[in-house]
């Protein structure tokens, strides 16, 4: 370090150190140092359906193949358990937080905590409240779906090809999440420019097979007439699947389910007829997410979100599709 340069950097630390006792929140996110080996940590937020096995199989096996030390935990469908679960990761000293935040708002502590402890925190997936925390100064970026762009694509499809149907029932996921907050957005946005269709009931199903089975039992009955079921996700869409062959009508003819997520479940739903489309929403993350951690360690500047690619589903294409799906 030159005189110069050490001079600078005993001034910023000073003026830093003098802002931190002032109790001001330095905007900057923790520096990664460059190893030839890290201790990560990834904070999954539950693990009940294909998607998330999916995503924690892609970051397992890119860490494997870096060889690198992964803390997983599995928050079982807890904010308050996932928050406990960064904690403990700062206390195990990981040198870099994957975290996938359950809901936007409660796992706001849980970034600040890692940003105190000097632990650069990248988010996956799902994001967190703008307003309360920002890529570039509390996190480093987030990775994944655009969710109001999912939700807009199986609208646009919708407003194709609805051949008379009009009346939706929207199955929503976990309340307070960000895929479920943008996903009825776009969808939403685009339903209502476009013009005669009316969304009757709007419920959430938590994301879960048997809630939004539960729910779409629920709302079929208060509405018969409901000749449209979106699911904010797979597991929600053959909830619905399963309650509308319950009630003896046929998915496909009598009712167009849409979804998003794009499992090989719901891919092969389209090519029995039974889902009509699905917008894919990635889960293989473990590539971008540790190339991301690397070009950060190297200084490089890391953009403040990094959007996946997601397919698209229907008859035009589902069969030939299938076999790639997840
Ligand atoms: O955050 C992505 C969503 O979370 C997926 O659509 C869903 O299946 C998962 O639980």
């Amino acid at each position: 370090m030159t005189m110069i340069s050490r001079r600078t950097f005993m001034l910023a630390a000073t003026a830093a150190g003098a802002l931190a006792v002032a109790g001001v929140a330095i905007a900057q996110v923790p520096k990664l140092e460059q190893k030839d080996t890290y201790k990560v940590g990834f904070a999954q937020t539950e693990s009940n359906n294909p998607w998330r096995i999916a995503q924690t199989n892609s970051m397992k096996a890119e860490a494997e193949k870096l060889g690198y030390q992964l803390v997983y935990t599995d928050a079982a469908g807890s904010a308050a358990k996932q928050v406990a679960d960064v904690n403990s990761m700062i206390a195990q000293g990981v040198d870099v937080i994957f975290l996938a935040p359950r809901e936007e708002k409660p796992l706001i502590p849980a970034v600040m905590a890692a940003k105190k402890a000097g632990i650069p925190v990248i988010l996956l997936d799902r994001s967190v409240d703008p307003s309360l925390a920002k890529a570039g100064e509390d996190y480093l970026t987030f990775i994944g779906s655009n969710f109001v762009e999912e939700g807009r694509r199986i609208a646009e499809w919708l407003v194709k090809n609805a051949n008379g149907k009009s009346k939706i029932i929207e199955l929503e996921g976990t309340t307070g999440s960000s895929p479920a907050n943008d996903r009825k957005k776009g969808f939403d946005e685009a339903i209502q420019a476009a013009g005669g269709f009316e969304i009757v009931a709007s419920q959430t199903g938590d994301f879960a097979r048997d809630k939004g089975r539960q729910v779409a039992e629920a709302l079929l009955q208060a509405h018969p007439d409901a000749d449209i079921i979106y699911a904010h996700n797979d597991e929600m869409a053959m909830g619905a699947i399963a309650a509308l062959e319950a009630a003896g009508k046929v998915p496909g003819k009598d009712v167009l389910v849409l979804s998003i997520d794009g499992g090989k479940e719901a891919v092969q739903a389209v090519v029995d007829g039974k889902i009509a489309a699905v917008v894919e929403c990635n889960p293989r993350f473990g590539p971008k997410a540790f190339e991301t951690m690397l070009r950060y360690a190297k200084g490089e500047t890391i953009e403040p979100m990094i959007i996946n690619d997601d397919k698209f589903y229907d008859a035009s294409n589902a069969a030939a599709e299938l076999a790639d799906a997840y």
